[in-house]
């Protein structure tokens, strides 16, 4: 389904892509209707998954020639929902359909310090900010995690731009970000902007909220697609509607009771705005709420979820091609 933004669709011709770190692929668009691009913006891209268009984000890296171009950067994830594959099967010469910069992650300036957080693939919506806070010859701090260095797009670049305001936290070469230090060393009116994975966020966000810090001074986006579980199979059922879904380990339940003919509702479909929650009636398994959307008292009450994220698993791994999978009863807007 694509949503509300379907005025704003225009072309953009895909101009070059290169590979710039394992599985990380640097796509440089030139829209038909430019426009500079803010730190913190995204651009929607109608991307074709099983033969069918459904709208994946991605942040707007750089905007050289003044928004002439556009830069995106996209992972192919293990977890793919056949987007990044598509976005990885993209050649010069072809043309895409996607929005304007779209913005939901400000960066306020004038604060009279800053820490950007980057996880992975999450520099591609801190990287402009940085370069954004190094022009304006602000107090900022620039701390870009990942699992390997390889996988570490613009690493390089990065650190010779932003010298001893950057570093990097690698965790194979034992240098695994501590979290509990990063917070406490926070002047207190510092504002941290972050983007990564949930489980680096949820991390941040504890433990900034038992060191008093003023939660305004928090801000974040995810990508939506990392979890605490690895993503399985499992059956969703409104029972209102008669619908039974089965929902694949490679879609979203969104998706999947899209593709069912159910009309729902959604806009970010990265666990953000809430729009796209349903009510949770019955679960044989449990949920792993990959969304920022809840606090997590609601969260721990299972009492509804955000399903263009969110997913049920069975309380164990499946082990055997025999496991039943969870089974999710839901009621809908
Ligand atoms: S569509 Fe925004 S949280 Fe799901």
């Amino acid at each position: 389904m694509i949503t509300s933004r379907d005025d704003v669709w225009q072309k953009a011709d895909v101009i070059a892509v290169d590979e710039v770190a394992d599985r990380i692929r640097r796509i440089v668009l030139r829209p038909e209707l430019p426009r500079p691009a803010l730190p913190g913006e995204h651009i929607d891209v109608l991307a074709t998954v099983n033969g069918e268009p459904q709208v994946r984000s991605y942040s707007v890296v750089e905007a050289p020639d003044n928004g002439g171009q556009l830069v995106i950067t996209v992972f192919r994830t293990p977890e793919s929902r056949g987007g990044s594959e598509f976005m990885h099967s993209l050649e010069q010469g072809q043309v895409l359909r996607i929005t304007k910069p779209l913005q939901n992650f400000p960066l306020r300036v004038g604060a009279p310090s800053y820490v950007l957080l980057a996880g992975g693939i999450g520099i591609t919506a801190i990287a402009g900010m940085a370069a954004l806070l190094r022009r304006l010859g602000a107090d900022y701090r620039l701390v870009y995690v990942a699992r390997s260095r390889a996988a570490m797009a613009y690493l390089d670049d990065l650190a010779a731009v932003h010298g001893d305001r950057f570093e990097a936290h690698i965790d194979d070469e034992g240098g695994s970000l501590d979290v509990q230090a990063l917070v406490a060393g926070v002047p207190v009116h510092t504002e941290l902007y972050m983007c990564g994975p949930i489980r680096l966020m949820d991390a941040v966000r504890r433990t900034w909220a038992d060191r008093g810090l003023d939660r305004t001074n928090l801000r974040y986006e995810t990508f939506g697609n990392s979890g605490w579980f690895d993503a399985e199979p499992f059956v969703v059922r409104i029972p209102r509607l008669g619908v039974e879904a089965a929902v694949g380990s490679g879609e979203s339940m969104l998706e999947a009771l899209e593709r069912e003919g159910v009309d729902m509702m959604s806009d970010c479909r990265k666990g953000e705005c809430g729009l796209c929650q349903v009510k949770v009636l019955g679960l044989a398994g449990r949920i792993d709420h990959r969304d920022v959307f809840y606090s997590d008292r609601q969260k721990a009450s299972d009492s509804s979820m955000c399903c263009c994220v969110s997913r049920a698993v069975t309380a164990a791994p499946p082990t055997t091609s025999g496991d039943r999978p969870a089974v999710l009863t839901i009621e809908v807007p």
